[in-house]
C-alpha cells in the first residue's frame, strides 16, 4: 500500500485517468510504490462516476469542471492539449505543481521540459510556471541516447525515421486499429469508417503524424527537433525526422543515423550506450539479436539493437531503438519526474 498519512507525501490528481496514459500512470503508482496522502481520479464529464481502483481502493472518477484543484499538491495531466490549456492554469493557481503530458507547455520558456535521465537538474527549483512538461513520446528515448553520444563524441547530425504505434493516439487509436484490421480481413475492399487514422492504418503505414506545417514537415517531426534541442540544451542540434504511424498496438521504434564529430569505434559505442541508465543493448551475445515492440521483455527500459558503424564514413553509425510509448514515452517519464521532485523537496 502506498496510501499513507505522512503529511510530507503529496496529495495527487490524475487528470485523464480513464485514458491509455492515465491507466498506465495508475499501474506505475502501484508498482513503484509512489507514496501519496490522497489520490483523485479526474476525466471528462463523460466518465464521471465510473470507478477505477488504485492500490486496491475503488475511487469514483470526477469531472474536471467540478474538481477542486486546491485539494492536491501534484496533478498529472494527460487529457489532451485543449484540456491542459483550459485546466492547468486552474491547477497551478490553486497551488498544485503540474506534470503535463501534452504539447501545451513544452516550449514555454518558464516550463522545464524534462527527461529525468538527461536533465533532472532542472527540477532543483520549483518551476516559475508551476508546470513541468513531459516531452513527446518519440523524443524521450532518442534524447536519452543522443546525450551519451554527444558527451563522448559530439553530434554533427542525427537523421531519424520513427515507426509509431497506434496507442500513441490512446484507447481510440488502438480500438480503431483492431476494428479496422478485423473489418479488412472479413470484408476486403469495403471502406472502413476511420476516425483516428487517415488513410486506414489496417495493414498500412502512414508517413504523417499530427498536422502538416508550411515547411512540409509535420508537427510531430517539428516537436522532435525543438524538444530535443530544449532538453539537451543544444539550440543548434541538427535532428531531422520522418515520423510514420505503423499498425503496432504499443511500442514506438526508431531507425537512428548519427554522424558524430569524431571516428566511432563500434565496441566502444556499444559500451557507451549500454552504460546509459535504463538502456538495454541487444548486442552483446550476438549481433543478430534485435528488439521489436512485441518482443521486448521490459517496458521500463529503452531497447537498442542493430548498432552499425558506416564502413564508408567511420564517424557515422546506425542504431535501432524500441521504447514503450505509454511507459517510457509518457507515464514512466512523468512518474520519474514526480519521484525527482519528491526527492528534492521541490513540490
Ligand atoms: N498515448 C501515448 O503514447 C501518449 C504519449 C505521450 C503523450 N500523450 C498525450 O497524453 C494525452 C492523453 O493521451 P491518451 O493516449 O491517454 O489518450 P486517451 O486514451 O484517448 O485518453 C484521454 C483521456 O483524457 C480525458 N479527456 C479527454 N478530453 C477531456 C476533457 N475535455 N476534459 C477532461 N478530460 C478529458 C479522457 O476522459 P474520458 O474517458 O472522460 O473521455 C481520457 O481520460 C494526449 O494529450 C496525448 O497527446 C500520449
Amino acid at each position: 500500500m502506498t496510501l499513507v498519512t505522512d503529511t510530507k507525501a503529496p496529495r495527487i490528481a490524475i487528470v485523464g485517468a480513464t485514458g491509455a496514459v492515465g491507466n498506465t500512470l495508475i499501474g506505475l503508482i502501484e508498482s513503484r510504490g509512489l507514496r501519496y496522502r490522497s489520490v483523485h481520479l479526474v476525466a471528462s464529464a463523460r466518465s464521471a462516476g465510473t470507478e477505477l481502483t488504485v492500490d486496491g481502493v475503488a475511487y469514483p472518477v470526477q469531472a474536471v469542471d467540478e474538481f477542486d484543484f486546491g485539494q492536491v499538491d501534484l496533478a498529472f495531466f494527460s487529457a489532451g492539449t485543449e484540456a491542459s490549456e483550459q485546466w492547468v492554469p486552474k491547477a497551478t493557481e490553486a497551488g498544485a505543481v503540474v506534470i503535463d503530458n501534452t504539447i501545451a507547455y513544452r516550449m514555454d520558456p518558464d516550463t522545464p521540459l524534462v527527461v529525468p535521465q538527461v536533465n533532472a537538474h532542472e527540477l532543483d527549483e520549483r518551476p516559475k510556471s508551476g508546470v513541468i512538461a513531459n516531452p513527446n513520446c518519440s523524443t524521450i528515448p532518442l534524447v536519452r541516447l543522443l546525450q551519451g553520444v554527444e558527451r563522448r563524441w559530439g553530434i554533427r547530425q542525427a537523421v531519424v525515421s520513427t515507426y509509431q504505434a497506434a496507442s500513441g493516439l490512446g484507447h481510440p487509436g488502438v480500438d480503431e486499429l483492431k476494428d479496422s484490421s478485423r473489418a479488412a480481413l472479413e470484408s476486403p475492399g469495403e471502406e472502413y469508417p476511420n476516425k483516428e487514422f487517415t488513410p486506414s492504418l489496417a495493414f498500412n503505414v502512414i508517413p504523417k503524424i499530427d498536422r502538416f506545417l508550411d515547411t512540409g514537415f509535420t508537427l510531430e517531426e517539428q516537436k522532435m527537433l525543438q524538444e530535443s534541442r530544449k532538453i539537451l540544451g543544444m539550440p543548434h542540434l541538427d535532428v531531422t525526422t520522418t515520423c510514420v504511424r505503423v499498425p503496432v498496438v504499443t511500442g514506438h521504434s526508431e531507425a537512428v543515423w548519427i554522424e558524430a564529430q569524431g571516428v566511432v569505434d563500434r565496441d566502444e559505442l556499444v559500451e557507451v550506450l549500454a552504460e546509459l541508465p535504463e538502456v538495454t543493448v541487444h548486442d552483446r551475445e550476438s549481433r543478430r539479436e534485435f528488439p521489436t515492440p512485441t518482443t521486448i521483455d521490459d517496458p521500463y527500459r529503452v531497447h537498442v539493437g542493430r548498432v552499425r558503424v558506416n564502413p564508408n564514413n567511420p564517424r557515422a553509425f546506425w542504431l535501432w531503438l524500441v521504447a514503450d510509448n505509454l511507459t517510457i514515452g509518457a507515464a514512466l517519464n512523468a512518474i520519474q519526474i514526480a519521484e525527482e521532485l519528491i526527492a528534492r523537496d521541490t513540490l
